[in-house]
């Protein structure tokens, strides 16, 4: 909802042509999604890492990161992931204006609230990815034993809202990209992403810094 009155929108001078020279990526954001453990996180930094590596400018946006700060007042109720999404969604449409690829990792359980981001952010900048591994498997990882406390919640009847042992988790239809990081290796994932970025014109030419006199005196 829209509190403030009496805003006006100030232009940039700056155009996205101008801020894409700098950047070297026709920016969109990739959406990560999945199930706690899936292996968003390790995804999301190691295209962060190539990306940069490579010479285009990308920014991860991490749900737990993000929810020490930004979100730091909001929990797990269905209405405080939409916000929670909402908010992202925002943020990672900043990311864009600035012509910096973002990258964000955020179970984002529902379809409604993802599809609400695309809508915002526009045509051809919504990059869904599917980070697919079963609940069993991730809950045989539990990197930070959360599922164990989700079971051992529920057992005691009170129950913790976690996502997919007792709040729900809705899967992509149409995902842009699918990976299965049960049986992919994160090397594999993440190569398979960039591909699809180098395909869709996503990643702007270089120059070689490596090279002799690359820019540097
Ligand atoms: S989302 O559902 O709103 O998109 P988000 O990705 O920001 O979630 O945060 C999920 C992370 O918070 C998990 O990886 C986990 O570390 C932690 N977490 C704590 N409680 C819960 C819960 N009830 N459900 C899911 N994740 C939780």
């Amino acid at each position: 909802m829209q509190k403030a009155t009496n805003i006006v929108w100030h232009a940039a001078h700056v155009t996205p042509e101008q801020r894409q020279a700098v950047t070297r990526v026709n920016p969109a954001v990739l959406w990560l999604t999945g199930l706690s453990g899936c292996g968003k996180s390790t995804l999301a930094m190691a295209l962060e890492d190539r990306l940069i590596e490579r010479g285009h400018l990308a920014y991860v946006l991490d749900g737990d990161n993000v929810r020490h700060g930004l979100n730091k007042n909001l929990g797990f109720s269905d209405e405080d992931r939409q916000e929670n999404i909402r908010r992202i969604g925002e943020v990672a449409k900043l990311f864009i204006s600035a012509g910096v690829m973002a990258i964000t990792s955020f179970i984002s359980p529902f379809r409604q609230d993802r599809e609400a981001v695309r809508t915002l952010v526009g045509p051809g900048a919504f990059i869904e990815i599917y980070v697919d591994a079963p609940l069993d498997v991730c809950e045989s990882r539990d990197p930070k034993g959360l599922y164990k406390k989700a079971r051992a919640a529920m057992a005691a009847g009170k129950g913790m809202a976690f996502t997919g042992i007792d709040s729900p988790y809705e899967p992509p239809v149409i995902p842009e990209i699918h990976v299965h990081s049960d049986r992919q290796s994160v090397e594999q994932c993440a190569e398979q992403v960039m591909a699809y970025l180098q395909q869709h014109g996503h990643l702007l030419p270089v120059a070689d810094l490596a090279a002799p006199g690359g820019g540097r005196a």
